[in-house]
């Protein structure tokens, strides 16, 4: 997938006030469908979240993240208080968001460093489709360019085979540390 990053975006610090967005760049699938990746969501994305995590036709969606307790009974505004930076992937002709990644402070239990967590999710029918590299590797660097000092790691459930496939095609690599049964943690260009 081809990303093109805007020329001229004007200078902000992360995270955005909520609900605001930036307009980051343009993708282009290898089916040659087309995307707008922004930073931060606006209301309608956040609606569009919500509707997702409470999809209980999604299996893996529900099977694998706690979105439904996260953003459909809980709220967004609580989880962005969190410092959390969101990334929008939304499909130009239908104008729906394809995919979320997100990135924000979260220490690895007693590990020393500056610990920021990537969340990922693609959305039917966009999921399996090959967008989610390319997607998230955008937008680590991007969060990179604004945070250069921080280490990254992520925590997926041990048969959740498409997201540890995902972090380890971005450099991610498994750690032996058990923080928790079930569940496997992934760091990146960082050794502990
Ligand atoms: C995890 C998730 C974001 C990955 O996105 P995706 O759309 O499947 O990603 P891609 O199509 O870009 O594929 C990522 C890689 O995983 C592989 N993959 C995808 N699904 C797979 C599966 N079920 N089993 C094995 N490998 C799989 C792909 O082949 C690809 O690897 P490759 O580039 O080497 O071929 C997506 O599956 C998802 O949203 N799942 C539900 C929510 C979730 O589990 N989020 C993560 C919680 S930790």
């Amino acid at each position: 997938m081809e990303i093109i990053e805007k020329k001229y975006i004007e200078k902000f610090s992360l995270p955005l006030r909520i609900y605001k967005m930036a307009y980051v760049a343009d993708a282009i699938g290898k089916s040659g469908e087309e995307f707008s990746i922004f930073v931060g969501l606006d209301e309608k994305l956040v609606a569009e979240l919500t509707r997702y995590s409470e999809d209980l036709s999604d299996t893996e969606l529900q099977k694998n993240t706690p979105d439904k307790e996260r953003f459909a009974k809980g709220a967004y505004e609580d989880w962005y208080k969190k410092i959390r930076t969101p990334f929008a992937f939304v499909h130009k002709k239908t104008d729906v968001l394809a995919a979320l990644v997100w990135l924000g402070p979260r220490p690895l239990d007693d590990k020393e460093g500056n610990w920021h967590t990537v969340g990922w999710r693609s959305y039917n029918p966009w999921r399996g489709k090959g967008v989610m590299k390319d997607f998230a590797n955008f937008a680590i660097n991007f969060y990179l360019k604004h945070f250069p000092d921080v280490k990254l790691w992520i925590t997926a459930k041990e048969e959740n085979t498409a997201s540890l496939h995902l972090a380890e095609n971005l450099g991610f690599k498994r750690i032996k540390y058990v923080r928790e049964k079930g569940f496997f943690e992934m760091i990146k260009d960082a050794t502990i």
